[in-house]
């Protein structure tokens, strides 16, 4: 059963979202969350059918929806896919970079080219995207008022805090993404009072993160480490992103949110 929101169903109310990824796992749960507390939402992703069968499960919970084809490697898809969202809304306040590529495999069997896809996905898309957004979060940019910019939140994860098996590729792109959500954060926040915040994710349970880079024996043992003793669930995430993207938290900017119920900084009991 789905936890209750202890947030009001108004909070994002005529807010816009565009979320990169939003079609399925963590970044499908911050759309629906920030949909049922009041935004509009444009999904990005690369799978049509991905993107149809996502649209219509917002919209059956009454959330204006709409998904867009593109790759955030490349720009004219992010340029396009903005367009449209303009086009269809008016306008851009959150912006939510959650695509993410992954695959387990050892640094000696991972080619230059593997390492480059996921950079490119991770870390460059993130770029890209928060780049060509730059226009429509402005504050008195399309649609907006002159009074505030808008949000951007980056995911993120917590496997280069230590060293994680199997993941250079990835833990060099989500440290490269935190270094981004700081350095937009200080120049945008700046300049252009844009709010750019991350979140971390620990083990969620039913995404692919987990299925796919965990398997069953490995993550019994990790919970058994577990502070909190449990995986967490996508609603966690997205608790955090409305946080995030909500005017609680409007003194945030910089900072990447660890969501893992205290995992990352946890060592087997002696
Ligand atoms: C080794 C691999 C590989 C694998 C791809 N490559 N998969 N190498 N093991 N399993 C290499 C290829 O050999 C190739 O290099 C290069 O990467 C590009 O591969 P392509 O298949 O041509 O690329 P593409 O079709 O663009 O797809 C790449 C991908 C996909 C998007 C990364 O493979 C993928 O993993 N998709 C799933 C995305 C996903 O699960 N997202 C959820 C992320 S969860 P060569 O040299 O051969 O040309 C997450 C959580 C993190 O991020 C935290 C976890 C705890």
């Amino acid at each position: 059963m789905e936890s209750r929101s202890p947030f009001k169903g108004d909070i994002l109310r005529g807010k816009v979202a565009l979320l990169t990824g939003g079609g399925s796992g963590i970044g499908f749960e911050i759309s629906a969350q920030l949909g049922k507390h009041g935004a509009s939402i444009a999904i990005m992703g690369r799978r049509k059918t991905v993107l149809d069968a996502a649209v219509s499960a917002l919209q059956s919970q009454g959330i204006q929806a709409i998904g867009l084809e593109g790759d955030v490697r490349k720009q004219d898809d992010a340029v396009r896919v903005l367009e449209s969202t303009i086009k269809q809304f008016g306008k851009l306040d959150i912006l939510v970079n959650a695509a993410a590529g992954n695959f387990l495999v050892p640094a000696e069997d991972l080619s230059p080219n593997g390492f480059r896809t996921v950079m490119d996905i991770d870390s460059v898309g993130t770029f890209t995207m928060c780049h060509e957004a730059l226009k429509y979060l402005k504050k008195g940019g399309p649609g907006k008022d002159s009074s505030s910019g808008g949000i951007i939140i980056n995911i993120s994860a917590t496997l280069h805090y230590t060293a994680s098996w199997y993941q250079i590729h990835v833990s060099a792109a989500k440290a490269a993404v935190d270094s981004i959500t700081r350095s937009l954060a200080l120049e945008w926040g700046t300049d252009y009072d844009i709010r750019v915040n991350g979140i971390a994710p620990g083990p969620i349970g039913d995404t692919a993160g987990v299925s796919k880079l965990a398997p069953d024996e490995i993550m019994k043992k990790s919970i058994e480490n577990q502070p909190l003793y449990k995986l967490g669930e996508k609603w966690d995430i997205a608790m955090a992103a409305l946080y995030l993207a909500s005017d609680a938290g409007k003194y945030i900017n910089g900072t990447t949110l660890v969501v893992d119920g205290g995992l990352w900084l946890s060592s087997p009991r002696r």
